[in-house]
């Protein structure tokens, strides 16, 4: 008959081992909401051809010329199944991939570096439950000298140095924190709504206050002025934001449709009620009305 420790040993180990990956599937299913959240798939997915989830290779339109979206499954050889949590994090919030490449801002992670680390940590862990999709990336269609690399280096060096919006309101709730969270770190609300200088970085000073030249087009301005939202209650915009509906009884296209479907659509109600709080509670920005 086994001694009395071994067998206890065996039991600590095996209660371990099941903790250990009940953490993970908790860790999984946190990164699975923020996933969707902060808008990954629809960037990461060749849409247009219905390819595989998040094996890249979506043509992402710019002035500068055309991005395609890299691989980001967990397949070893053309995905990011080799990268550790720090390699990820990296990536998410500095702008430099494991290679040690800098990124363009076509990745929005100007917006992305807000994020907590363990959100991002938790992202990953998501995306490692995803299957591994064996396809190779392809190569920018941009135009020298923006498509060199340096040209991100030096892209970074000029106009990254941290978030690419400004703080929460001074004195806000915590449900307005909580807005602020997501849409700036998660949602990148303003890496469509804000506009851009002539090098394609963010305006801060005119944070969600619309872009004229937005992908496919002119991008509403979203704060509380009237060139903007300013005759939307908050509850106009939830449910905007859940089902597209706009209240004159339109529904909202393009882009923001996406967006509806993948991100501000799978939120729970608490969340979109705080995305709404977070829209009405910044500072207005006046917007010139489009020249004729
Ligand atoms: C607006 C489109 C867009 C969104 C949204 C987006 N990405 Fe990306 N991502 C890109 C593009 C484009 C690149 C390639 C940039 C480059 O080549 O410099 C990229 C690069 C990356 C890289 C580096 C991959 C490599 O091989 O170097 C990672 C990791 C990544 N994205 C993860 C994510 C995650 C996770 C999310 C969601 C939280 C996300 N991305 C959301 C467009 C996007
Ligand atoms: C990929 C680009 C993109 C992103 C990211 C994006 N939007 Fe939009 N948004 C648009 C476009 C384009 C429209 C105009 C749609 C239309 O008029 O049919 C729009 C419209 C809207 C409107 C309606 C404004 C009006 O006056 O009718 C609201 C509200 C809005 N977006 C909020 C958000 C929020 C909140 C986020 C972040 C969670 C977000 N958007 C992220 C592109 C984007």
């Amino acid at each position: 008959m086994p001694s009395r420790k071994p067998m206890l040993a065996m039991i600590l180990v095996g209660v371990a081992i099941a903790g250990g990956g009940a953490a993970a599937q908790d860790l999984a299913k946190k990164g699975e909401y923020l996933f969707h959240a902060a808008g990954c798939a629809g960037c990461h997915t060749d849409v247009a051809t219905k390819g595989p989830l998040l094996a890249g290779g979506r043509a992402l339109k710019t002035p500068f010329g055309t991005f395609y979206s890299p691989n980001i499954t967990s397949d070893r050889t053309h995905g990011i199944g080799t990268w550790t949590d720090a390699d990820f994090v990296k990536a998410m919030k500095g702008g430099i991939d494991k290679g040690g490449r800098h990124l363009f801002p076509a990745f929005p992670f100007p917006s992305y570096a807000g994020m907590a680390d363990d959100d991002a940590k938790a992202i990953k862990a998501y995306i490692f439950t995803l299957p591994a999709v064996a396809k190779p990336n392809r190569t920018h269609d941009v135009s020298p000298p923006f498509g060199w690399r340096i040209a991100a280096w030096g892209w970074q060096l000029l106009f990254f140095g941290g978030p690419a919006f400004p703080p929460a309101p001074v004195g806000a709730s915590d449900e307005v924190k909580r807005g602020h969270y997501l849409a700036n770190a998660l949602g990148h609300c303003g890496e469509c709504h804000t506009p851009r200088n002539w090098f394609g970085a963010l305006d801060p000073s005119k944070h969600l206050g619309g872009n004229p030249t937005g992908p496919g087009g002119r991008i509403p301005n979203i704060t509380p002025d009237k060139t903007g939202i300013a005759d939307a209650s908050a509850d106009d915009l939830i449910t905007l934001l859940d089902s597209g509906m706009k209240p004159d009884g339109d529904v909202v296209g393009g882009e923001m449709y996406e967006v509806i479907q993948e991100t501000t659509s799978k939120l729970t109600p608490e969340d979109r009620k705080a995305l709404a709080a977070y829209l009405k509670a910044i500072p207005p920005v006046h917007m010139e009305p489009r020249k004729k």
